[in-house]
């Protein structure tokens, strides 16, 4: 799953972070069950409101591509782009994967240089919003 190629791809988009309010660098990758790799990373706005995060980035651009079938996604962040610890997704980015996601959908959290915990989606939002 989580492998070498993943993780040297996302510590390059770390580096394509706009993050010039909060000086947080975050990136994504989303790879579809096919095996497509969408890259994302934060993209903050002056307005801060109209920032918009890693992880809707990667997987809004998947979708506009035509890909709705996913399988991970592995997520690093840190001050100035420093991985210091795990960087969680946040809620809205959790409900947007939702909506694409099965529950064995897998997240990895990179936590230091070549390391990482995986996790389900469900860990992280266990009773998503939906509309029945
Ligand atoms: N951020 C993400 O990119 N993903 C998340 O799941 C949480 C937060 C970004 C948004 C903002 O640019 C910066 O981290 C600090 O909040």
């Amino acid at each position: 799953m989580f492998d070498n190629k993943i993780y040297d791809i996302l510590i390059n988009e770390l580096k394509n972070s706009y993050s010039p309010y909060s000086n947080f660098n975050v990136a994504a990758v989303l790879v579809t069950k096919e095996g497509d790799i969408y890259t994302g990373c934060n993209i903050e706005n002056a307005s801060y409101s109209a920032t918009v995060c890693a992880e809707r980035t990667a997987i809004f651009k998947a979708i506009s591509e035509g890909h709705n079938d996913f399988k991970m996604i592995a997520i690093a962040g840190g001050y100035k782009g420093k991985i210091e610890d795990e960087c969680k997704p946040c809620g809205v980015c959790l409900q947007v994967l939702t909506e694409f996601c099965d529950s064995d959908f897998k997240i990895y959290l990179i936590n230091g240089e070549n390391s990482y915990k995986e996790y389900m989606l469900k860990d992280f939002l266990p009773k998503p919003f939906d509309l029945n």
